[in-house]
This record gives structure tokens, sequence and C-alpha cells, in this order.
């Protein structure tokens, strides 16, 4: 079963001076979901916004908002992610001693779970939560910043999380690093969402977003 291929453009690295214009022209440069970078100093060496911005951002766009907590503890922050709008909720394995109580928490509030492994995390970690999971984040790069350089190894262990899925109705996501020359490789391994930051929002124009993003789609839609 193939689920349809998403590109979740990450908001890390548009203009912070007017993100809700950003969210909008990366709208219509035809993003499909939209990817926001959760950080807090702790867990990763970077700080970005919480869920106040999240929340002023919801009323720019309907796409899916893609929350990917960056944060440690996660728990005590979950409900308010919730009700700023976002869609999905991605926490770390690394992040969250009772993983299995977080995932829960999260389909509570009524959200998308997803898990996020950083590149030295073995997919193993995977194994008892599967089925509370309606996604899984493979970091590309070592989170906390864009523009980074994808981690090859990674295509491997994306594979071998799609063969752990099966059938699930779960989505793999790639994040780091994705650029039309590495989009393939992880497409064809089996991911199916695509963030990319510093490869979507350079040119700082509609036009060049949309150039940026139709030619990470096409490349992954080659494989
Ligand atoms: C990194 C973030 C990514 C980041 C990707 O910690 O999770 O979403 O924005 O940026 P690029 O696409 O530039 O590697
Ligand atoms: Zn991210």
């Amino acid at each position: 079963m193939t689920r349809p291929l998403a590109i979740a453009p990450s908001i890390l690295a548009s203009d912070f001076s007017k993100l809700g214009q950003e969210v909008r022209d990366v709208v219509e440069a035809g993003a499909d979901w939209i990817h926001l970078d959760v950080m807090d100093g702790h867990f990763v060496p970077n700080i970005t916004f919480g869920p106040d911005v999240i929340a002023k951002l919801r009323p720019h766009t309907d796409k899916i908002f893609d929350t990917h907590l960056m944060i440690e503890p996660c728990d005590p922050y979950l409900e308010a992610f919730a009700k700023a709008g976002s869609d999905i909720i991605t926490v770390h394995a690394e992040a969250s001693t009772h993983l299995d109580r977080s995932l829960q928490a999260i389909r509570a509030l009524g959200k998308k779970a997803g898990v996020s492994l950083n590149p030295a995390t073995p997919e193993n970690v995977l194994e008892y939560v599967l089925d509370r999971l309606d996604l899984i984040l493979v970091m590309t790069v070592n989170p906390g910043f864009g523009g980074q350089k994808f981690i090859e190894a990674m295509v491997d262990k994306t594979r071998r999380i799609k063969a752990m899925i099966g059938d699930r109705p779960i989505d793999l996501e790639i994040d780091g690093g994705v650029t039309p020359e590495t989009a393939p490789l992880v497409a064809e391994a089996g991911a199916n969402v695509l963030v990319a930051g510093s490869a979507v929002f350079k040119g700082g124009t509609v036009e060049s977003y949309a150039a940026n993003i139709a030619a990470i789609r096409k490349s992954a839609e080659q494989v």
C-alpha cells in the first residue's frame, strides 16, 4: 500500500519577521503540509517558537500542521500544542521516558501521534509502539539547525523502518538535508513525507518556492 507523497516545508528556514506571509506563500507554492520545528535549547542546542506562535499561524492556512517537538520534557506541553492547532504532534523517542504514555496522550487529545528518531537511535525503539503511531519521523541530520548535510546511513534505516511498518497506516517522514538530490534516495527506501527547509525557502519569493517544491517532488516521484 503506497501512501501519497507529501512535501512539508519547514518554516525554520523562512523569514521569522513575516511568518504568516511565509506560510501563505509556501502554501501557494504547492506545500502539502507545514512542518513546525519547536526547539527548547535543552533537548537541542537551539530555540525557536512555542504554541502561541503556532496558534497565530493557524488561521493562515488549512493545510496539515505537522508539529515536530524537539523539547524535553514533552508531556507537560502536549495539550498546548494540540490546542494551538497542530494536526500531528511528533515527540522524540530520546526525549520521552514513557514514550507509550506520550503517544496515548497525543491521541487522547484527538491528534495524530508521531515519533522521531535521532540519527544514532536504532529503529527497534519503535517495535512496541507501532500500533500507537500515525507517523514516524527519521532524522537525517542531528536536530537543531537547518542547512546541514544529509546523513546517508539513514537511507538503510528508512528502509528497515518501512519494513517494520508493513501495511499499517503510518506515514514515514524524512527531515534534514532533503534536496532534489537526496529526495529520491529516501523515497526509494519507502519515505512518503519529505520535510525541507533551506531547499524550499531559498530564493525568498513565491516563484522560487514553487520551483523548489516542484523540483523536490519531481525527483522523489521519479523512483
Ligand atoms: C532540524 C529540523 C528540520 C530542519 C530541516 O532540526 O527538524 O526540520 O528545518 O532543515 P533543512 O531542510 O535545511 O535540513
Ligand atoms: Zn523538523
